[in-house]
């Protein structure tokens, strides 16, 4: 899991009580006006039952400036169909979508494809490579939409590729490369537009796990870099927890859950997030700070540590009562990891022990 120090940024993407129905009459369910409703899951039910789908229901979340927030659920949960509602490939039947505060559903086609391609980038399971390109022209294609110059493409699309690691491949045709490749292709196409909000539905759902892993490394290596507003699909848990800033939880088309990764796993919202969290490997995921105590009594003695070093490594020293002292990045002292702090925010439904977040990062 990732660990940083930084607070949450302004919001870039604001996804507000967003319903996607399919069905022979969506509207009917919704009055211009209606904005909100006390009791979305009554509500699903209802259109559910007058023959209708009902692919997302009252989904609302916001994306921060530089975060990585990642939307998991099962397979049919209404991921797919919430990131494309967000750059309106599919239209939302109600609800709002704020980018840098405007509401897309406002826009017109045209202001919106103007969106789509100069702030928005994609990337597919699929890939969506386009076969008889080789890799940089299928990488500068979306620039020549932008109505870019030749040179500016080329230098633009050189860039990308260097970033991606593809250096060398760029004559190659899609069929040439392996499947860890053709996604970063379509990696580096989707960045070539040097886009300010960035969807991944289930980039790497299609690879090997070995490759898999790889990829989410380049991939948390290119954000670092990049510090892009990012919504990033997946239906793997594990996938979930090692790249997230925050994750939302669906199912059945609604969110059940939004936090950090920690936040879900040491306060699970109910059965179903739990199902998914029992059996994450707690000793490498939670970090001295979360399971921190104030400091009390003597330290003398004690072993010191930094905030973000893993519980695993904590726990021989955490067979004494006193335990570890915790100090932050600028060496301060922080609080103390003990045993019985362990215990208590591994228990169900107890506190966080640092709720804040402000301390530990995300
Ligand atoms: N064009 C469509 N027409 C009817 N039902 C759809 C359509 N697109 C998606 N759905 C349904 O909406 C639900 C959510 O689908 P999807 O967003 O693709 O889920 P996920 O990406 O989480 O697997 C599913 O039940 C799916 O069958
Ligand atoms: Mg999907």
């Amino acid at each position: 899991m990732k660990s940083t120090h930084t607070d949450l940024g302004p919001v870039r993407l604001s996804c507000r009580n967003v319903w996607k129905v399919y069905g022979p009459h969506p509207d009917r369910f919704f009055t211009p006006v209606s904005t909100g409703t006390d009791d979305p899951a009554a509500k699903a039910a209802g259109i559910r039952a007058k023959g209708h789908i009902v692919a997302n229901a009252d989904v609302s979340f916001d994306v921060h400036e530089g975060e990585i927030f990642v939307i998991m659920g099962l397979s049919g949960s209404g991921k797919s169909t919430i990131v494309r509602c967000l750059s309106r490939l599919v239209e939302p039947t109600a609800g709002a979508i704020l980018l840098d505060g405007e509401d897309l559903l406002k826009k017109s086609t045209a202001e919106l494809i103007e969106i789509r391609r100069h702030k928005m980038g994609m990337v597919f399971q699929s890939f969506g490579l386009m076969p008889h390109l080789n890799v940089i022209d299928n990488i500068a294609f979306p620039l020549k939409l932008q109505g870019l110059g030749e040179d500016e493409r080329r230098a633009r699309a050189a860039r990308v590729i260097e970033l991606v690691g593809l250096t060398g491949r760029e004559r190659n045709f899609p069929n040439e490369l392996s499947g860890g490749q053709q996604q970063r292709v379509g990696i580096a196409r989707s960045l070539a537009v040097e886009p300010d909000v960035w969807f991944l539905d289930e980039p790497f759902s299609a690879l090997d796990p070995l490759i898999r892993k790889q990829m989410q490394d380049e991939f948390l290596r290119i954000q670092a870099k990049l510090r892009k507003s990012i919504v990033f699909i997946t239906h793997d848990f594990q996938e979930a927890l090692r790249i997230a800033d925050r994750m939302a939880i669906m199912r059945d088309g609604a969110v059940v859950q939004i936090g950090r990764p920690i936040d879900l796993i040491l306060n699970p919202a109910d059965d179903y997030i739990r199902a998914f969290t029992q059996d994450v490997p707690w000793e490498s995921i939670l970090r001295a700070i979360d399971i921190m105590e104030p400091a009390a009594g003597s330290m003398e003695g004690l072993r010191r540590v930094a905030e973000d070093a893993p519980v695993a490594s904590l726990l021989p020293d955490l067979g004494s009562a006193a335990g570890v002292i915790v100090e932050g990045l600028d060496g301060a002292v922080l609080g103390m990891a003990t045993a019985r702090g362990l215990a208590a925010s591994l228990a169900p439904g107890c506190a966080v022990a640092n709720p804040s977040g402000s301390a530990s990062g995300k």
